[in-house]
């Protein structure tokens, strides 16, 4: 160990990196030098918050001081958060259950805290989504990877956590999924659900992509069981990332915690972008929104249809969110280096698989169709060319 001096960093601080910015790097230098970089490894939608929103901001900036609010976020906000999943689930909410944070990776954060101690096991899929186990790392916690493959559509099962040496203290769920895109069966979901609840495992779902979906039903872990934590968002369907507003629907005993912990670790989410987002959940954006979904959708048939002539033909099946994971094993047993290799050949930024699944990441890639359905088609035509998938397949 080199000696410690007065800027050390944390031994708890040495978690992996995103290595998609070494993507986006690359990718904004050939922007450069070429101009012709199509971008398929953003996980973001490529449309502005929606009208109703946005009005809503430029109003407020007006008319309100826009200092701090109370730290679970503005009562209207909280009640408009209810309603909606009052609605799109059908569960009993109130403003009371609503936690609002900015974004769902400040309500992880705090989550985290709020319900692990260091050394607590928490499992979770792999493939899945990388900031869970680098936050859950850095804050002490054990991870615990779920292997979910195709045979359970990437998903975990109760037979898989029947198969644990003990209950972890956590599980983490997402669905639609990232990287993968799958949705959860609502039985499945339920089984866990209470699975945990028996086990005292708190079942952390993370719901962030509801509304994108293209014909699979999702289902809410509140439709099972309050003790579960569900998680959401205005990133995803409400096309708002850089807003930075989430919220959690907490069980009764964490919800001082997460006043306290997020009191302290945030003060509030952005004023303004709470304001703004009340803009959102109105039927007027709705539309709007629901719009995009759709054009997501037919972008998704354009990939069903044209990635097997690429040679990419062993994929997770893209049920939600706007993603395709795909095995590029045919191809190659280093993802990082192809990816880059695609990009020099073809202008084309994917991401490489190894964020996301830590064990065979090396020959997976993931494909975002959150752009626009030419800039899509673009890029198929362009891996079509490419020697480094041309009659690979
Ligand atoms: C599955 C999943 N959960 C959480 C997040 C974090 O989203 P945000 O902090 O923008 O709400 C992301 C972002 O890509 C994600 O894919």
């Amino acid at each position: 160990m080199p000696p410690r001096t007065s800027a050390s960093p944390s031994r708890r601080s040495g978690v992996e990196p995103f290595h998609v910015m070494e993507v986006l790097k690359a990718a904004a230098q050939r922007q450069r030098t070429h101009g012709d970089v199509l971008m398929l490894c953003a996980g973001q939608p490529s449309t502005p918050a929606p009208a109703a929103a946005r009005s809503r901001a430029v109003e407020v900036v007006d008319a309100e001081v826009l200092g701090y609010t109370e730290s679970t976020g503005i009562l209207p906000l909280r009640e408009a958060i209810a309603r909606h999943h009052r609605r799109s689930a059908g569960v009993d909410v109130s403003p009371e259950d609503v936690v609002v944070f900015p974004g769902s990776s400040g309500a992880f954060t705090a989550l985290f805290l709020a319900a692990f101690d260091v050394g607590d096991t928490v499992a979770m899929t792999r493939p899945g989504y990388p900031a869970y186990r680098n936050t859950l790392q850095a804050l002490g916690c054990r991870v615990l990877e779920l292997d979910c493959g195709a045979a359970t559509r990437y998903q975990p099962t109760v037979a898989m956590l029947d198969a644990l040496p003990e209950p972890p203290a956590g599980l983490i769920v997402a669905s639609p999924a990232n990287p993968t895109g799958t949705i959860i069966d609502s039985h499945v979901l339920a089984e866990l659900t209470e699975w945990c609840e028996e086990h005292g495992t708190l079942l952390i779902s993370d719901e962030i992509y509801h509304g994108l979906s293209y014909g699979r039903p999702t289902a809410s872990a509140w439709e099972t069981s309050r003790e579960a934590v569900v998680v959401g968002s205005v990133s995803k369907y409400f096309s708002m990332t850089g807003w930075r507003l989430g919220w959690l629907l907490a069980p009764a005993a964490l919800r001082r915690p997460l006043e306290v912990l997020t009191g302290n670790l945030n003060i509030c989410a952005p004023a303004i972008s709470q304001h703004a987002a009340l803009g959102a959940f109105t039927e007027q954006a709705r539309v709007e929104l629901d719009g995009h979904r759709d054009r997501y959708a037919a972008t998704r048939d354009l990939l069903i249809r044209r990635l097997p002539e690429v040679g990419l033909r062993d994929y997770a099946p893209p049920d939600g969110a706007f993603y395709a994971w795909c095995d590029v094993g045919h191809l190659t047993d280093d993802s990082v280096t192809w990816c880059r290799d695609l990009l020099d050949d073809c202008g084309v930024a994917i991401t490489p698989g190894v964020d996301f699944d830590t064990a065979q990441g090396h020959t997976k890639v993931r494909l975002s169709f959150a752009g626009s359905t030419a800039e899509v088609a673009e890029a198929l035509d362009r891996m079509a060319a490419s020697p480094l998938l041309r009659g690979r397949g």
